[in-house]
């Protein structure tokens, strides 16, 4: 009989708290009959959002081709969208049921090069765009390329999305951590890349790629143009590959934040010899559309020889789900301001990331009042990364544990707030140990997608709570 003990332990090591335990223990709640907040994780048509209405239409009549010419079409869709989805239909003539190439359909590769220059008016090539199922896929596929051995260092954040330290582990590579700058608003910070680029270095590790997430997860943060310039430099510097997160970018809520992409600053700086893999997805912005796992990886400065080896890659797994490909497709060709459907798109474009902005607002200033926990107010994504004071516990002496210990003892304490948390309040939020964090310091993540009126509810439970649950330390 198979048991645990005979499985791959990679796969045993890796953890992905946004899914952990903790939620878990949510569904049981919930089962019996606990109201749950759920703050764990980006996913916000499961948080009440609505789709977007062009998305679903398109979809709709070219899963299903045959409503096209039926008069109902002409009555139930606007004209457009049945014309956008008549050249879909044209430029893909075997349907959604077939296998697409490798790389994903030709023509949504082009107008997924359109927008990159329409967005930062740069080229971009379609031969080197790669359509797959969400971005998680082409990180994965990115990760398989460029691990040669089990000493490839990856640099990611710290904070990070688990999705990156459980990629790591999984393929048993070597996750080189850095540090955001919280006082900075999580900026990162040379010195911190430097030293622990050096240090990895000295233990043996060779380092391939640095992660950058930006707008951040879990942080909220937009980066800086000059802030993104020193990376190209830093990774130039050390000769290795920038991993481009960018699938916030449409969520920017602060007006002074703009969301300037790797690939638009690397060619101001004209510097065309760091591999640049730049990933973005239909599951964030105003979209949502988590569930249909659309995304795509756009690479520059890589050799033709290099670029074969991941569409290779991409071919044993045949291609990416179809619909997926058509919802990627309608996220960089929207509606244009003449068509019928325009109006509503803008409509319901612009409430959702009105409604998503005066949330971060709300969340901020509330947490902030709140004795003992502080914020940086969210500039961008979903989420906030709130860090909460908690007092030394009697009889605990940090100076007797290992590096290891302290950080074990950390999330435990961190992991037991957020459970009672839960227990008490129902407000489901994910600890900081999850996604990493300075010793010493504690947070959780909890996303802002929740309808107003139940992020209005949480804040005063969160207070109320945070405030008994210090009591014990009294
Ligand atoms: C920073 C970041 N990158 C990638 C992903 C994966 O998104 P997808 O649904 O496109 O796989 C997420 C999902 O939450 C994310 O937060």
């Amino acid at each position: 009989m198979i048991t645990k003990k005979n499985l791959n332990p990679n796969l045993l090591r890796a953890e992905y708290a946004v899914r952990g335990e903790i939620v878990q223990r949510a569904y049981e709640l919930e089962k019996e009959g606990k109201k749950i907040i759920y703050c764990n994780i980006g996913n916000p048509q499961a948080l009440k959002q609505k789709p977007i209405t062009y998305v679903r239409q398109l979809l709709c009549l070219t899963e299903y081709p045959t409503l096209i010419t039926d008069p109902i079409a002409k009555n139930s869709f606007p004209s457009d969208v049945i014309e956008k989805a008549k050249y879909v239909l044209s430029e893909n003539p075997i349907g959604l049921g077939a296998y697409s190439q490798s790389e994903g359909m030709v023509f949504i590769r082009k107008a997924i090069a359109q927008f990159i220059k329409n967005r930062d008016g740069i080229e971009s090539d379609p031969t080197r765009i790669i359509i797959t199922d969400g971005a998680s896929k082409a990180i994965q596929s990115v990760f398989t390329l460029l691990m040669k051995n089990s000493n490839s260092g990856f640099m990611t954040p710290i904070p990070q999305y688990p999705l990156y330290s459980a990629t790591i582990e999984l393929y048993g590579a070597k996750q080189i951590k850095y540090y955001l700058d919280e006082e900075k608003h999580w900026e990162l910070n040379e010195s911190e890349l430097e030293s622990s680029i050096k240090e990895a270095k000295k233990s043996g590790i060779e380092p391939v790629a640095i992660v950058v997430i930006n707008p951040g997860n879990p942080t909220g943060a937009v980066l800086s143009k000059e802030n993104i310039k020193m990376i190209i430099n830093f990774a130039r510097k050390h000769d290795i590959s920038i991993l481009a997160d960018e699938v916030y970018q449409e969520n920017i809520y602060s007006e002074n934040n703009k969301f300037y992409s790797f690939a638009k600053i690397m060619n101001e700086m004209k510097i065309t010899d760091v591999p640049l893999f730049s990933f973005h997805s239909t599951s964030k912005g105003f979209f949502g559309e988590c569930g249909h796992r659309g995304g795509y990886a756009e690479i520059r400065n890589l050799p033709a020889e290099v670029y074969e080896e991941i569409v290779k890659l991409q071919s044993i797994g045949l291609c990416s789900n179809t619909a997926g490909q058509i919802v990627t497709y309608a996220m960089v060709n929207p509606p244009k301001e003449n068509e019928e459907s325009y109006d509503l798109y803008i409509k319901e474009k612009t409430a959702i990331l009105k409604e998503l902005k005066k949330k971060a607002e709300i969340l901020a200033e509330e947490i902030n009042k709140i004795k003992g926990m502080s914020l940086k107010s969210p500039q961008g994504a979903m989420y906030a990364f709130v860090r909460i004071d908690l007092p030394d516990e009697k009889g605990v002496n940090l100076k007797n544990m290992t590096e290891k210990e302290i950080s074990e003892y950390e999330a435990k304490r961190d992991g037991e707030y957020c459970l009672r948390l839960l227990e008490e309040t129902g407000i489901c939020v994910v600890p900081g140990s999850g996604f990493g964090q300075k010793p010493h310091t504690y947070h959780f993540r909890m996303t802002f997608l929740p309808p107003l009126e139940d992020i209005k509810e949480l804040v005063k439970k969160l207070k109320d709570f945070h405030l008994k649950y210090l009591k014990r330390f009294e």
